[in-house]
């Protein structure tokens, strides 16, 4: 078991056992064209197109727009090692040519089609726009990466299946670098995504800069620490926190994106999620004090914008800043999770709302955002909000993101509003991609890269008239647990392909398991820019039992994809594919050093594994492999501010800390550990007062163990004193229990600790009888 997410010994080695040759790699063995997303028609030619001479590119027969893609296509064959390629030579060599025509016009929006020809004497690609020519050089560099100078004759005509392909950042909570933007804007184009999606602001930052308005970044842009200590004194201060964006970074990153089809969609949430502009404008804000200071927690605050017409002074003003940055035609306005209290308490709000003729909070906010839709729509732009937007009836015209389940895109799109998809389940990538004991922090439950791929865009619910209202699906990623690039980079890629091919490629026929064949070279192009896509689907998790007297485990084998063979060694040696083939549970003697690896064909997928398997690891149980005690699911989160690269992540059940252990094999053991941490009560939740540290008091804490249920007979006690206000990870004392016999669930519950401190478990380890 991989207790810890390695991140300074995993990345460094990227890719490496993903073969340079992708799983379709030549010519000869193609039967279908590996790009990602998937082009809707495909039609094999004859013979194969030779292009150990080159490809010839004449720029004196071309138009502006074809020169420009044919500079951003060697830029890309450039990045995978291909730069070569391209000549500027007409004599001798197959010529690439780029014809100005329609291929299929769609019946809304922006016409993003083309077809792309490779024949045997040369390549066509054609289109009636810039973004057709864009998507068809994409196609052709996919096909001509790492290939050994042969194509086959291939003909696509291919055509976006929805207009918008979009990806959701938070930059609000943990901020990323204009670079790391930037080359997420390459990822995205690379895979024909054309919405990025950025929420700017939120209660714990403001990100743009706003130049009527300084105090908006100079105080909303920095929070006193990422997090805060998890104990007091224990940690170092992390310093301010925060940063922003300045209107001359948005220019580049604009300008960047529309190169690239891609169109930048603000978010600048307003009625709610705003304490950092109302701290740095109180004046603007609901509350019956002033707010004086940043938030360092995550969770909903009650802090409002008021509906007053000061208000909406202050929010035109930065929204016709926002509008000269970014010439989406859309501007999205948040919201989601606005919590009425503030409202409701405020007796000025509430005349207002009386004045008005509102029955309630709901239908003020209803109001607040057809005030804020009707000046967007006098500047030509379009309004998108959260599906909260829905709760107190729907202003004009406003287009609805769908977040909290399909329901809110199925009743806009009922009444005749427009939607995007981006449910939480599957389409949230800040929630976990594999059980896998070494994924790094993210929300509970997983949402896999294969319900990516296969979620159903088109709700049943709808006719097919109504269905023409969906625009499109997105996948979002909140920053609140994800706090640095390569993390926000596990999380997205290669969820973000699935989802390419989710709002591309037709309907049907989809096939997971031949996507996960074209999967490795879109990963390792991915490496080639640098970037540190998670193996997650194709890396081999390992479960061993102990069996007999102890000396043995039962050891069963498996990947989340289930692409290719399992080869592994038990004797120490290094995995390759000419290693056993993993067919059924092994037979292993203790301890073991294991070593596994999927491989299709000679391909490697993912990295091998190593795990040293003894009678202790067998028994031991990660805080990821317990299960939450009730129903809440947790969120995986780590322990902060960062300070090496043994991070634990811990399974954190805010509601109630407390996990069962399955099917204890309690003939094998009397004794046990159980190692802890704890960080601090960080979540705010419908604007309740959280716990204050202060009256972290309690020394009394225990954690209490039942067998069979949590109310089933108490067998030990487990003193959480030996823990209390210590740094990191704290192994207790062993307690040991009398003897049972069989398997039983064993309940593991914190009890009588302060409300102030979050205890985590983040593992039990039974002694087994070579620790007595
Ligand atoms: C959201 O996840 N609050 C839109």
């Amino acid at each position: 078991m991989r207790m810890f997410w390695k991140i300074g010994l995993l990345l460094p080695l990227g890719l490496v056992a993903i073969a340079s040759g992708t799983v379709k790699s030549s010519a000869q063995q193609q039967d279908s064209v590996s790009v990602i997303p998937e082009p809707a028609h495909v039609s094999r030619g004859n013979g194969t197109l030779d292009l150990r001479h080159g490809l010839g590119f004449d720029t004196s027969v071309a138009d502006a727009d074809a020169v420009g893609v044919a500079r951003y296509l060697q830029g890309l064959l450039a990045t995978t090692g291909d730069g070569g390629l391209m000549k500027s030579s007409t004599k001798g060599v197959p010529q690439l040519r780029f014809a100005h025509r329609a291929v299929h016009v769609p019946r809304a929006g922006e016409d993003e089609s083309y077809s792309l020809e490779v024949g045997a004497d040369g390549i066509v690609i054609a289109a009636s726009s810039r973004a057709g020519y864009l998507y068809g050089a994409i196609s052709l560099w996919q096909m001509l990466a790492h290939n050994s100078g042969e194509v086959a004759a291939w003909r696509i005509e291919d055509e976006p299946r929805f207009r918008w392909r979009g990806i959701m950042l938070d930059s609000a909570r943990h901020m990323q670098s204009e670079k790391f933007i930037l080359q997420l804007l390459d990822y995205m184009a690379e895979h024909k995504l054309n919405r990025f999606h950025w929420h700017l602001t939120d209660d714990q930052g403001w990100r743009i800069e706003i130049t009527r308005y300084p105090r908006l970044t100079a105080v909303g842009g920095y929070r006193p620490q990422t997090m805060p200590p998890y104990q007091p004194g224990s940690f170092a201060p992390t310093g301010p926190y925060g940063g922003f964006y300045t209107q001359e970074q948005i220019r580049r990153i604009v300008a960047y994106a529309r190169e690239r089809n891609i169109t930048v969609v603000p978010e600048i949430e307003m009625p709610g999620h705003a304490t950092a502009p109302l701290v740095a404008y109180p004046e603007y804000g609901s509350a019956a004090k002033p707010l004086t200071s940043m938030p360092v927690g995550w969770g909903i605050y009650p802090n409002l914008y008021s509906p007053k017409d000061a208000t909406f002074a202050f929010l035109e003003d930065i929204l016709t800043e926002v509008m000269e940055l970014f010439p989406s035609e859309y501007i999205h306005v948040g919201g989601d999770e606005a919590i009425k209290n503030q409202w409701k308490e405020n007796p000025e709000i509430q005349q207002k709302l009386h004045a008005l003729g509102l029955h309630d909070e709901d239908a003020l906010q209803s109001w607040f955002m057809a005030r804020i839709e009707k000046f967007i729509n006098a500047h030509g732009r379009k309004m998108v909000g959260w599906d909260e937007i829905l709760q107190g009836g729907l202003s004009q015209n406003a287009t609805v993101m769908s977040w909290r389940g399909m329901q809110g895109g199925i009743a806009a799109a009922k009444q005749g509003h427009d939607a995007i998809l981006t449910p939480n389940r599957p389409l949230y990538f800040n929630y976990r991609q594999s059980e896998a004991t070494d994924e790094p922090a993210g929300r509970d439950p997983v949402n896999s890269l294969a319900d990516v791929y296969n979620f159903q865009a088109q709700p049943a619910e709808l006719t097919p008239a109504e269905q023409t209202h969906i625009l499109g699906v997105q996948g979002s990623i909140w920053t609140e647990y994800i706090l640095t690039e390569d993390r926000v980079q596990h999380m997205l890629f290669p969820r973000a392909a699935a989802l390419a091919e989710l709002a591309w490629s037709p309907t049907a026929p989809k096939d997971f398991m031949d996507f996960l064949q074209r999967l490795p070279a879109d990963l390792k192009r991915a490496e080639d820019a640098g970037l540190e896509p998670a193996l997650s689907v194709y890396e081999v998790e390992a479960h061993a039992m102990p069996v007999g007297a102890g000396d043995h485990a039962s050891v069963i084998l498996s990947t989340q994809g289930a692409l290719g063979q399992i080869h592994y060694t038990v004797d120490g040696s290094q995995v390759s594919a000419t290693s056993p083939t993993y067919r059924e549970p092994l037979s292993v003697r203790l301890p073991a050093t294991l070593h596994a690896l999927a491989f299709e064909g000679n391909t490697a997928l993912g990295r091998p594994i190593t795990q040293q398997i003894t009678l202790a690891s067998a028994l031991r149980r990660d805080s990821r492999e317990l299960d939450p005690c009730g129903n809440s699911a947790g969120i995986q989160m780590e322990q902060d501010p960062i300070r090496n690269a043994e991070r634990p992540v811990f399974r954190v059940v805010y509601s109630r800390p407390c996990c069962v252990y399955r099917k204890a094999d309690l003939d094998r053991f009397t004794r046990l550990t159980v190692g802890v941490g704890s960080i601090p009560y960080i979540f705010q939740s419908q604007g309740k007062q959280l716990p204050s540290r202060s009256d972290a008091t309690s020394t009394q804490a225990q954690i209490a163990v039942h067998i069979d249920s949590c109310t089933g007979e108490l067998l030990a006690k487990v003193p959480l004193q030996p823990a209390y206000r210590k740094d990191g990870l704290i192994t207790l004392p062993a307690v040991s229990f009398p003897r049972q016999t069989g398997q039983h669930d064993m309940c593991f519950a914190v009890e009588g600790a302060d409300a102030a401190t979050v205890w985590v478990l983040n593992y039990i380890q039974p002694m087994g009888g070579d620790e007595r």
